[in-house]
């Protein structure tokens, strides 16, 4: 950004969260596998605050924790609302902490949606205090923006409405870009002798209005302003945001025959010339480059795919999973901690685990890698060109060498060498005749039990 005008944000967290009907605080319920207020704080960098202020009650000290422990900013600062009095209330306990900026961006904390595009006009408004609104048919419950002369004047909330007030549809989206230097005498003028006994942040336009203070407004979609409040609006959330991210992938060149049905991280990365056949999940970490495929039913999670990689359908990849150029991962395949190299291939019916296999080895059907003792976890590897047997157990620590040979069903532990074929398969016997025997052996006994 070019403006080098110093921006911070406030996000409002204090509220008790109650209708989410949970014991983890409202704002660390995930959207899209993140936080709702790291979407909030990521947004808020994106548009180029330098400093942040997230403002918790009293007795959220878990809530303060795990911001700051996941937080990878250092200018994060939390603040606490001794009494939860109001949104006007809240701004003032973050004031001390918010960095000294020209402006602030006060935002809540519960809305994951928020564009850093919205929030960038926002701050580079030239007004001293612009609004965020936008138009609906449903403004129910939200603050309505009352103008004068197509400018922004007051802000009414829904419960101190009238009837009239009530028929207008632009509504406040709650977040506002404040001159910092107006801000607090703004919010020591506010009152709450309102329907809330609150003290509402929204009041502020009102004020500035009056004090010939210039207010300006930046209009969004209704759900880029979006809070949650319930596990239905949660769900609601999610639906929103895996059509944002579903339309991302398609735009960068993914291909999806039904995205309807496929669910991203925030953090997914795909690459051009992708085909992500439906019903796949991603979770978070994942990094795929450009021309995989990922067929059907497929969950992954902290993995990294090169080029020409097929995976599935229904593979299960967990995190440490690395794939290396060509390689294939089949149906019903589980990894987890494996690095399986260029032209390797799990093709059906495995567990691969704290693995290493090299480029173009040959994982047999049912192949297992017993990598845990019940203490501790052991270590598979297999050089490049081996060839594992169908239903072998490989039983960790275990080393095979390039180009060996494992013969089907083996269970195999310590070192094979390059080149050579090992099994531990018991030979055959066979007893001629053996079947006939048995059978008449018992038909005769099931004649005597019926008598
Ligand atoms: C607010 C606006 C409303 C706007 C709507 C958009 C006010 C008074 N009203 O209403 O005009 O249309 O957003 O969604 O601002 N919080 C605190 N401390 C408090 C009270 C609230 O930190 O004492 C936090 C909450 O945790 C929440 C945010 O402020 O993250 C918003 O508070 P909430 O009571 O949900 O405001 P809305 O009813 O949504």
């Amino acid at each position: 950004m070019t403006d080098s005008r110093k921006f911070s944000a406030i996000i409002l967290a204090a509220g008790k969260g109650t209708r989410m009907k949970s014991d983890l605080p409202k704002v660390l319920h995930k959207v899209a596998g993140l936080e709702m207020i790291f979407h909030v704080i990521n947004a808020a960098q994106s548009a180029g605050v330098s400093h942040i202020a997230v403002v918790t009650s009293p007795i959220q000290e878990d809530l303060r924790n795990n911001i700051l422990a996941k937080a990878s900013d250092e200018t994060l600062t939390m603040a606490v609302q001794q009494e939860q009095l109001g949104t006007g209330d809240a701004v003032k306990a973050a004031i001390p902490l918010a960095g000294n900026p020209d402006k602030a961006l006060i935002l809540f904390g519960d809305t994951p949606l928020m564009r850093p595009d919205v929030l960038q006009q926002m701050v580079e408004h030239s007004a001293d205090i612009t609004l965020l609104g936008f138009m609906t048919d449903t403004p129910d419950g939200y603050g309505r923006i009352i103008c004068e002369d197509d400018k922004p004047v007051a802000i009414i909330e829904h419960k101190d409405a009238d009837q009239r007030t009530r028929q207008i549809k632009l509504c406040n989206g709650g977040a506002l870009a404040v001159n910092a230097s107006l801000l607090p005498e703004l919010l020591n003028s506010l009152e709450n002798n309102n329907a809330q006994s609150e003290y509402y942040l929204p009041d502020i336009v009102g004020l500035a209005h009056a004090q010939n203070i210039s207010v300006g407004l930046v209009t969004c979609h209704q759900e880029d302003t979006m809070g949650v409040d319930t596990k239905n609006g949660l769900a609601k959330a999610e639906a929103l945001m895996q059509n944002r991210l579903r339309q991302k992938h398609l735009d960068n060149g993914v291909t999806m025959i039904a995205p309807e049905t496929v669910y991203f991280s925030y953090d997914t990365v795909i690459g051009p010339d992708s085909t992500i056949e439906p019903h796949c999940i991603f979770g978070i970490d994942v990094n795929i480059d450009a021309s995989v495929t990922i067929k059907g039913f497929s969950h992954l999670e902290g993995v990294r795919a090169k080029t020409g990689v097929q995976i599935g359908p229904y593979a299960r990849l967990r995190p440490g999973t690395h794939l290396g150029v060509n390689a294939k991962i089949g149906n019903f395949v589980e990894t987890k901690k494996a690095h399986i190299l260029k032209d390797a291939k799990v093709s059906h019916l495995s567990y691969i685990g704290d693995a290493h296999i090299g480029e173009g080895a040959n994982i047999g059907a049912g192949t297992i890698t017993c990598n845990y003792d019940g203490y501790d976890k052991h270590l598979t590897e297999i050089g490049a060109g081996a060839f594992i047997g169908s239903n072998s157990s490989l039983i960790a620590p275990v080393k095979i060498g390039e180009g060996a040979y494992i013969g089907s069903s083996s269970s195999i532990s310590g070192e094979v060498n390059a080149d050579s074929l090992a099994l531990t398969r018991a030979p055959l016997r066979e007893i001629e005749g053996w079947s006939v025997k048995f059978r008449m052996k018992k038909t005769k006994s099931d004649e005597a039990e019926d008598k």
